[in-house]
């Protein structure tokens, strides 16, 4: 049988084609560094970062303190100061593909520290709170940077800083690094609705801090930075090391370096256990992930080396044999757990049972943190639109989500929780006596949900929105003490919930609709004083007769007849006197009054005149008319 002579090459381009279909590209990375005016590229990975000229929050500035391990420095930072930004700033980067990403921010200083100008605030990540810098943090290197894994699903990154009155916060640089969909999936209750927050991550019997590109690791890991561990504490712990490979290290999803596995602490005699404390945050969850690689040459089968895990004294992995549970000697082995600590320590334990003491390799400690649930977008988009539209001062905080974190919602804007829809919604505006100025825009309508609105005390000026009758939750609609003109809308009546009005103290006309009479009758108060222009219910003046179509049309009819009969009486009126001056003239032929004469008629012919050329719209003739002749 023979083979066409094509098909290895058509087999070949095949291939090729499904291997390109299938090939990982890169992460996405993005990485800023922020106050600079132009990219930096840093040796000697020439990791590149973007310059945030562009951006136009905070104040750009040059940094005094710099994390000492982002080498080199980067030489610039942006700062937040209350009073041009206000308590919350935040960076929001468009066009991030979806998907499951390491965000890391650097904290700098713009002065030397001290205890009353440290920058002690708050970082939210897609809403959610992930950090509180604590009191020292300036002269801890450890503290400088806060790292979170983090589901990033609506194509935007939006990072906060939240200001909590002490000091100005200040951000030498962000990254957004993409990292697998499965990293550190530690069970079911991970996924899109919990945020990892790093809290430490330690490289065991390394003396320098590095990057996982340091060790030359896959991209997909995230660039984790780990510390440097040399004892977890006790005098007689011991750094081991090792040149050999190892086996397993850089798999899916996490991808750790294979250097990471390559040193380690051991126990000796003295203190057989290994124990590492951290302080922590109590009643939270920590995810924890042991590493381990038995790179001893002394163990050298299943069996020689035999501990169990504690986590504040309750085991958490029994018999932990590494040679057993990995494979073989030189071969990564990771473990994880997720633990709730009641108290203010986490005490990770190592205890010996069969033959040679512990070992580790490297500790990684995350906080889980429940991702909130973000405000309705449309509803932030019409409360952008009311901050521009009203002018709001930067005090307000307008920026971020409205509603959380829950820590730090925005001023003057009440918010909810939908459960059934599990979304934050606004019920609410209290924004009275705050200096407003500009016009109420039409898009307030799309805060759907509004119980109560309290503009009263402002400049607002311009027309309430001929739409408002959708916001049929309203209760309360205070516009009292602004510069609202023109009629109220009709479409007020279709408020059937109202039970408090107050346009007091406005410059409205016109007349009140007459819908609003029924709800006075079911208990609710009005005030419409001091609004020279309002009419049509006790208290206000009353209004002219309502014309209809018909009444106008008659009303000019009538005007018409009226001018006729002006018209009329003029011209008798004219010939009788110059009868009369005829008469007059013939009797005293005397000169004086020629002059009299000739002004009067004219006077006459121009009213007469006016009258013919405005005969069609005879109303405002007939009102002109009588004033002219009398
Ligand atoms: C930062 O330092 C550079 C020189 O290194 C200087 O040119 C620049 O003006 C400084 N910027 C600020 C905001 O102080
Ligand atoms: C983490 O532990 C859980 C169970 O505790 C396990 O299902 C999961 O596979 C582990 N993850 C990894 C990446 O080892
Ligand atoms: C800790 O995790 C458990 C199990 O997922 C959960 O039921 C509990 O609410 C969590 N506690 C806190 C404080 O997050
Ligand atoms: C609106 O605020 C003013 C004072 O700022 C207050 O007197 C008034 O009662 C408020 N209106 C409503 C409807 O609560
Ligand atoms: C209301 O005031 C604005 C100026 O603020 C003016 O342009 C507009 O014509 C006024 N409308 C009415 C109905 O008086
Ligand atoms: C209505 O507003 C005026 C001031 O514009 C005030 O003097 C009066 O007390 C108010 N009436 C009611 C019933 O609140």
């Amino acid at each position: 049988m023979r083979m066409p002579r094509f098909l290895p090459w058509l087999l070949l381009l095949f291939c090729l084609a499904i291997s390109t279909c299938f090939a990982r590209q890169g992460p996405w990375v993005m990485r800023i560094s922020c106050g600079s005016r132009v990219n930096v590229n840093t040796a000697p990975t020439n990791t590149r970062w973007n310059k945030d000229f562009a951006y136009t929050g905070g104040i750009p500035a040059n940094a005094t303190k710099y994390p000492s391990f982002l080498t080199p420095r980067l030489p610039t930072l942006r700062y937040f100061p209350l009073s041009s930004g206000g308590p919350n700033n935040c960076y929001n980067i468009r066009r991030v593909p979806k998907g499951h990403y390491t965000v890391r921010v650097f904290f700098g200083l713009i002065e030397e520290p001290d205890f009353n100008t440290e920058p002690l605030f708050d970082i939210s990540v897609q809403g959610t709170q992930v950090y509180s810098l604590q009191a020292g943090w300036s002269t801890n290197d450890d503290q400088s940077f806060v790292e979170a894994q983090v589901f990033l699903l609506d194509h935007t990154a939006s990072i906060c800083f939240h200001s909590t009155g002490h000091g100005d916060p200040a951000i030498t640089s962000i990254e957004i690094l993409q990292i697998d969909n499965q990293a550190y999936r530690y069970g079911p209750a991970w996924g899109q609705g919990t945020i990892l927050r790093t809290a430490t991550r330690l490289s065991c019997g390394n003396g320098k801090p590095k990057f996982d590109v340091d060790y030359s690791g896959d991209h997909w890991g995230g660039d984790r930075f780990w510390g440097p561990i040399t004892s977890l504490g006790s005098s007689s712990d011991q750094p081991r090391s090792t040149e050999a490979g190892i086996k397993h290290a850089t798999n899916a999803p996490n991808f750790y370096p294979e250097a990471l596995y390559q040193t380690a602490i051991v126990s000796t005699d003295a203190q057989p256990d290994l124990a590492y404390t951290m302080d922590v945050e109590p009643n939270r969850n920590y995810s924890i992930w042991l590493h381990f690689a038995e790179i001893d040459a002394t163990v050298t089968d299943v069996g020689k080396r035999v501990f169990d895990i504690l986590v504040n004294s309750d085991v958490q992995f029994q018999d932990v044999d590494i040679i057993k549970m990995s494979g073989g000697r030189y071969t990564a082995l990771v473990l994880n757990t997720t633990v709730l600590v009641n108290g203010r320590t986490l005490t990770i334990t190592l205890h010996p049972k069969e033959g040679q003491y512990a070992i580790i390799s490297a500790i990684e400690i995350f906080e889980v943190v429940i991702a909130e649930t973000k405000t309705l977008s449309q509803e932030v988009a019409a409360l952008q639109k009311l901050k521009t539209a009203l002018a709001l001062p930067p005090r307000f905080g307008w920026n971020g989500d409205p509603c959380v974190p829950q820590q730090h919602p925005w001023n003057g804007a009440d918010c909810q929780f939908d459960r059934t829809n599990f979304r934050w919604f606004i019920d609410g505006l209290g924004l009275d006596n705050q200096g407003l100025r500009g016009s109420l825009p039409n898009d307030i309508i799309k805060l759907q949900s509004l119980q109560s609105i309290n503009l009263s005390g402002n400049s607002i000026h311009g027309a309430i929105p001929s739409s408002i009758g959708k916001l049929t939750k309203l209760e309360a609609l205070d516009l009292s003490y602004n510069s609202f003109n023109g009629s109220i809308p009709a479409s007020v009546g279709q408020l059937t919930s109202l039970r408090r009005l107050n346009l007091n103290g406005n410059h409205l006309s016109g007349r009140v609709p007459a819908e609003l009479g029924g709800m006075l009758l079911h208990g609710a108060t009005f005030n419409f004083t001091d609004n020279a222009g309002l009419c049509g219910i006790p208290g206000l003046r009353t209004c002219g007769p309502r014309l209809t179509a018909g009444a106008k049309i008659g009303i000019a009819f009538a005007a018409s007849v009226a001018c006729l009969l002006v018209v009329v009486c003029a011209t008798c009126w004219w010939k009788r006197r110059q009868n009369i001056l005829r008469a007059q003239q013939i009797a005293a032929r005397g000169a004086p009054y020629a002059k009299a004469r000739t002004h009067l008629s004219h006077d006459i012919q121009l009213t007469r005149h006016y009258n013919n050329q405005n005969h069609h719209s005879s109303r405002t003739a007939a009102e002109n008319g009588p004033s002219l002749l009398s």
